[in-house]
């Protein structure tokens, strides 16, 4: 288990998010009313760049290319692929899958990750 730096919580104001790279993975770090909390930046359906997507009801990530949704904070998959109409055709080779999360930890402003 590592702990690795990201960044200085101040880079990050409430309701934002922003990818990074530590530990040689791309992570998206959220910035919620309730804290700072982290996921895998790939789409687990075909693979798109969830930070291009946006922050829904201060706890989901939208995913912009097919509007999947997926729980911040478990990295739950609510909502799977369901645009543009028929995209659900590809559900069965495709299969509905979460996000992985990481724990963050907050020590004197700093930002941390937790990596097993
Ligand atoms: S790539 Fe994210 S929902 Fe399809």
């Amino acid at each position: 288990m590592s702990k690795e730096y990201v960044c200085d919580t101040t880079a990050l104001a409430a309701g934002e998010m922003k990818s990074f790279i530590v530990n040689n993975e791309k992570i998206i770090l959220f910035h919620l009313d309730d804290g700072f909390f982290a996921t895998q930046s790939k789409c687990p359906h075909l693979s798109a760049p969830l930070e291009k997507g946006q922050i829904i009801d201060n706890c989901r990530i939208q995913c912009k290319f097919h509007r999947a949704e997926f729980d911040i904070k478990t990295g739950k998959a609510e909502l799977w692929a369901n645009f543009p109409p028929g995209i659900q055709a590809l559900n069965f080779i495709r299969s509905q899958k979460d996000l992985k999360t990481y724990g963050v930890s907050i020590e004197e402003d700093k930002v941390y990750l937790a990596f097993e």
